[in-house]
């Protein structure tokens, strides 16, 4: 399928014109447990997505963060209304709307905006990653100055022992970390040279598909310790680098504190 400007920009139209709820007044709710939130704006924007969404490409289906289904055949939107809800119900203005479209497979479109700052991050499969409509490309940064960036599995906290291993020998070999709090924003960083590595235990699709054909198509690599095929059906440790030399390197340091993957879906 072709991604045609007319379409990115209907496509871009719907995801800004989500400011306004994200916005406005909402109440919080645990989903599963004290620190997995969810709120009525989560909710919100996905519905208002998945109507404005179904009307641009009616023949593709919805996959979404708040009512999930795990398929992944033919045509479909990936949506994760809020990545960085943590944040959000603080007030620290850094969240992002998330939407891809995956087509057989793979990521052929994908835009992250975050209201706040009002920086909207966007690719097509083959045309380029932009921010507010400027190229973006990863850095040049070698692993020694690299940044990275990384969680501690929040909502499967068994598995931070592994992450804080994969921490410290990273660390000692980097420049530095961050922990941002909305894995589609730091996946945008590194597309967008902020940043230059990027691991995390357990992610779910949508919280990378759209940053994923971003990174790709600003030159850089993602992947997962089993391969270079993401699945959509299920979570993922997510890989991600500027170049194949530092991707080599992240997946070698991974491997050797997370052999294979911990958890089955
Ligand atoms: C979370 C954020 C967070 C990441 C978690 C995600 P949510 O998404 O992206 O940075 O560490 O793994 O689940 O719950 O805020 O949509
Ligand atoms: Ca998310
Ligand atoms: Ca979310």
């Amino acid at each position: 399928m072709e991604i045609t400007r007319g379409f990115a920009e209907q496509v871009i139209a719907a995801v800004r014109s989500c400011k306004e709820i994200m916005l406005g007044a909402f109440t919080v709710s645990e989903k599963a447990g004290a620190f997995n939130l969810v709120t009525t704006a989560d909710t919100s924007v996905q519905e208002h997505l998945r109507g404005m969404l179904e009307k641009i490409l009616p023949r593709a289906w919805f996959l979404g963060e708040e009512s999930p289904e795990y398929r992944q055949d033919g045509t479909f939107w990936v949506v994760d209304p809020i990545d960085g809800t943590s944040n959000f119900v603080r007030g620290m203005r850094l969240s992002a709307v998330s939407v891809a479209l995956v087509d057989r497979g793979e990521e052929i479109f994908g835009v992250v905006y975050n209201p706040y700052s009002e920086e909207l991050f966007c690719a097509a499969k083959g045309a380029g990653a932009y921010l507010n409509g400027t190229r973006i490309h990863v850095s040049g940064r070698d692993f020694a100055h690299a940044l990275l960036f990384t969680a501690f599995s929040l909502y499967e906290k068994k598995y931070a022992p592994a992450c804080e291993a994969v921490l410290k020998e990273l660390y000692a070999g980097c420049d530095d970390f961050r922990r941002l709090g909305s894995a589609a924003l730091e996946l945008c960083y590194l597309a967008a040279g902020r940043g230059e590595l990027y691991f995390e235990m357990r992610l779910f699709p949508w919280d990378w598909a759209a940053a994923g054909v971003i990174i790709r198509e600003a030159g850089g690599v993602v992947g997962t310790i089993e391969g270079e095929c993401l699945r959509h059906d299920r979570p993922v440790l997510l890989l991600a680098a500027n170049s194949v030399e530092n991707y080599r390197k992240l997946k070698t340091t991974v491997q050797k504190y997370v052999p294979e993957l911990p958890y089955r879906f």
